[in-house]
């Protein structure tokens, strides 16, 4: 079993990613920690608890960060436009949920979680990864007693989706994706690369609800905006970014990576762009590369294998 806390800004693709991790067989999901980014952290973690309600998932929600790390940087607005006003694609969503909340922040849940797991922690990170930083700010040996992270956010060899070379969930916190990328622990990044030429059409994701339990049907409806947001760059369909990154935590064969440091840019015009130095070539000696961990960067994916299972999944109520 794949111990996972999904650590999540619900969000659209976060509500399927969240199910198929609920759904999977080999999935022990621990906890569910919220941060700000598709909305804000109040609306993220409403929607969290919402989700956890509707499909009866056991995992505690703990809410997390609303703010970037650099408590300086300038607020960016929420992408209402892509998840929007209420995140969650404006299908009736109650203002609160009459469920308890776990008590203590979410990079605390982690620690403590991470800590009582050595070695078998897998933190599966599709929003800022404001969370993690924090988490490695407040106790660095984290980094040695996770199994790894898995992370939705970058772009490598592909344009980026707010920037000309920016990725959203690094984007929102350059600082702190950094800081995570750069830590000593393992990291696989899932980026658009592979994310953006994943995608699920309308009439597959319709054909699926009809087959499926109300919390696919749900799903669905929850789905038709971003659908609507995404037709400047797919056909009557989305991008399916964050279950990727869950597809990868099971089954990461169906992914092709290189393996080299990656690094964040904070500030300038390049704000929140990734970077990796694959370890295949030779550089200088750079003081801003040399010492940091290899980290997994995917750059290719079987994406029919990945929806097949996504929607397999789903149906396996
Ligand atoms: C990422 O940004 C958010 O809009 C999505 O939930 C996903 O995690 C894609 O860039
Ligand atoms: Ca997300």
């Amino acid at each position: 079993m794949h111990k996972v806390i999904y650590d999540t800004d619900p969000g659209v693709d976060d509500a399927m990613a969240l199910l198929f991790l609920h759904r999977h067989p080999e999935i022990d999901l621990l906890g569910i920690t919220t941060v700000f980014g598709n909305a804000s952290v109040e609306t993220t973690t409403r929607n969290a608890l919402f989700l956890k309600r509707e499909w009866n998932i056991p995992a505690p929600v703990s809410k997390g960060a609303s703010v970037t790390i650099d408590s300086s940087r300038a607020e960016r607005p929420w992408p209402a436009m892509v998840h929007g006003e209420n995140g969650l694609g404006d299908i009736d969503v109650p203002e609160t949920i009459d469920l308890p909340l776990d008590p203590r922040p979410a990079h605390r849940f982690i620690i403590d979680t991470v800590r009582a797991h050595p070695g078998e922690v897998r933190l599966v990170a599709v929003g800022r990864m404001t969370n993690l930083a924090l988490a490695l700010k407040e106790d660095p040996e984290i980094a040695t007693l996770a199994k790894d992270v898995v992370i939705m956010g970058g772009n490598f060899y592909v344009p980026g989706n707010v920037s000309p070379v920016a990725e959203a969930n690094i984007h929102g916190d350059p600082e702190a994706a950094d800081i995570v990328m750069t830590a000593p622990w393992k990291v696989a990044v899932i980026g658009l690369d592979v994310t953006a030429i994943t995608t699920m059409s309308r009439s597959y994701l319709g054909e699926m609800a009809a087959r499926g339990d109300k919390a696919v049907k749900q799903l669905d409806a929850l789905s038709q905006s971003y659908i609507d947001f995404y037709k400047h760059a797919v056909e009557d369909g989305m991008m399916v970014h964050d279950s990727c990154a869950c597809v990868y935590v099971v089954v990461p064969e169906l992914f092709s990576s290189i393996s080299g440091a990656v690094r964040v840019v904070c500030g300038g015009i390049a704000d929140g762009q990734t970077i990796v130095r694959p370890d295949a070539r030779r550089f200088p000696p750079d003081g801003a590369w040399d010492g940091l961990p290899s980290q997994v960067v995917c750059t290719g994916i079987e994406s029919e294998k990945v929806l097949d299972l996504i929607r397999n999944t789903l149906l396996a109520a």
